[in-house]
């Protein structure tokens, strides 16, 4: 089989550099890919680092290689065009069709998919000008990635990151396999919590859980690919912030009620995937526990935490919002999904059989989605985006 063909096109900023890794990752997982610099972006990447990453040739003016119509041929050729960054500049070309470098014309001629990756200052992202230039951009179907909020070049910070190489890598795959998602959540709010819960005992130890968070990065980065505002609760995960989700980062159970709460409010739904503690000391000590010789240990007392999804499925925030839960089973893994579905009232469980390469921090997952009406979704064993594309098709048909 061919191999995929993506064109990188690269645009004059400093967050060229974490293109590099894009591309990287690119070639690595089996695509051709061909660099587009433009001239600016020379300046902060060289074209011998982009043409050793790709094993291509590398230019950005129509007039190189001539003979071989590269204006016209790379974009022809290509199944996927991404540019990141794309600058301020880059996206106005791209928005009113100008064609003066080889980028531009390879975006004019392409056919297939454009995904287009933004890093800029917050003032030039939230400029009119940028915003009706990618609202035209999205209308005629390119995807545009919101950019990431934090530090900036210098000591500005704000929205306007290049999002995470490989978040930005993770959009491309999903194009590539799935096509241009369809924007069946644009307008919706929804909240996915995700990773687990650490309960402090004293200042350097907690209980936890092995929960990675990888479920609910997936769902958070699909409902964000199909267009919805994404509110992404992440209890202890470690992981890069998925592309165009604001996320909020959350310690507790309690901490993760409160924040759910006030995300909630607004939202069309709630997604629970997070492992919340049961349990929590019911004591915290200020200092480090230490031992004594010749004692036992002091035993730890538990006390329940709130069940969040319980609360937040009984009283729903607005009319007809969506909850969705999780639960982890070993026995019984039905019948024990439906007795939970019921006690919590959530409107959909997703019952997961814990078992080897399954479920805790792997790349796969197999569940069933059990509905409050009855039904029964079974998902075979594939990558946690299958899993996370399923439960947002059942919110979908439920929202609408
Ligand atoms: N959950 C919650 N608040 C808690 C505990 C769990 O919101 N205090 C949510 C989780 O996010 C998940 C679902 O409830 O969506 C899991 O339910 P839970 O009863 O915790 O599952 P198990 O731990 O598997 O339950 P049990 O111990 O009853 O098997």
């Amino acid at each position: 089989m061919d191999k995929p063909k993506v064109v990188l096109g690269v645009s004059g900023g400093i967050a060229a550099y974490k293109a590099c890794e894009l591309l990287r990752r690119l070639t690595e997982s089996g695509h051709e890919v061909r660099v587009v610099p433009t001239a600016s972006a020379l300046h902060f990447v060289g074209a011998a680092t982009w043409s050793a990453l790709s094993g291509n040739p590398v230019s950005t003016e129509v007039w190189d290689d001539v003979h071989e119509v590269p204006h016209v041929r790379i974009g022809q050729h290509a199944d996927l065009v991404v540019v990141a960054p794309a600058t301020a500049d880059m996206l106005a070309k791209a928005a009113h069709g100008l064609a003066d470098d080889l980028l531009t014309n390879t975006l004019l001629t392409a056919r297939c998919p454009v995904v287009f990756a933004p890093a800029m200052h917050t003032e030039m992202w939230e400029h009119p000008a940028t915003q009706e230039n990618v609202a035209t951009l999205r209308r005629r179907g390119a995807i545009v990635i919101e950019p990431a909020v934090g530090r900036l070049t210098g000591v500005d910070t704000g929205k306007g990151r290049l999002p995470e190489p490989s978040e930005i890598f993770e959009v491309c795959r999903r194009v590539l396999a799935r096509g241009v998602p369809e924007p069946d959540l644009a307008g919706r709010h929804v909240v996915v919590s995700a990773g687990g819960t650490r309960e402090p005992l004293d200042p350097v130890r907690f209980l936890g859980n092995r929960s990675s968070g990888k479920q609910g990065y997936a769902l958070a980065r699909t409902a964000a690919a199909r267009g919805a505002r994404v509110t992404l609760l992440a209890a202890n995960t470690g992981l890069p912030d998925p592309a165009g989700v604001d996320v909020v980062p959350v310690g507790t159970a309690v901490q993760l009620r409160e924040a759910v709460l006030k995300a909630a409010a607004d939202a069309d739904a709630v997604v629970m995937a997070a492992a919340v503690a049961d349990f929590r000391p019911r004591d915290y000590a200020t200092g480090k526990i230490k031992k004594k010789d010749g004692q036992d240990p002091e035993p730890v007392v538990l006390v329940r935490n709130p069940d969040i999804l319980a609360e937040i499925s009984a009283e729903r925030a607005r009319p007809g919002q969506v909850v969705v839960g999780f639960a982890a089973e070993t026995d019984d893994v039905l019948a024990n999904g439906r007795a939970k579905l019921e006690r919590k009232g959530c409107d959909l469980l997703v019952v997961n059989e814990v078992g080897e390469r399954k479920t805790f921090g792997s790349e796969e997952n197999e569940a069933v989605v059990l509905g409050a009406d009855g039904s029964e979704t079974p998902v075979p064993y594939g990558p946690k985006e299958f899993l996370a594309e399923t439960v947002w098709d059942l919110v979908a048909a439920r929202l609408s």
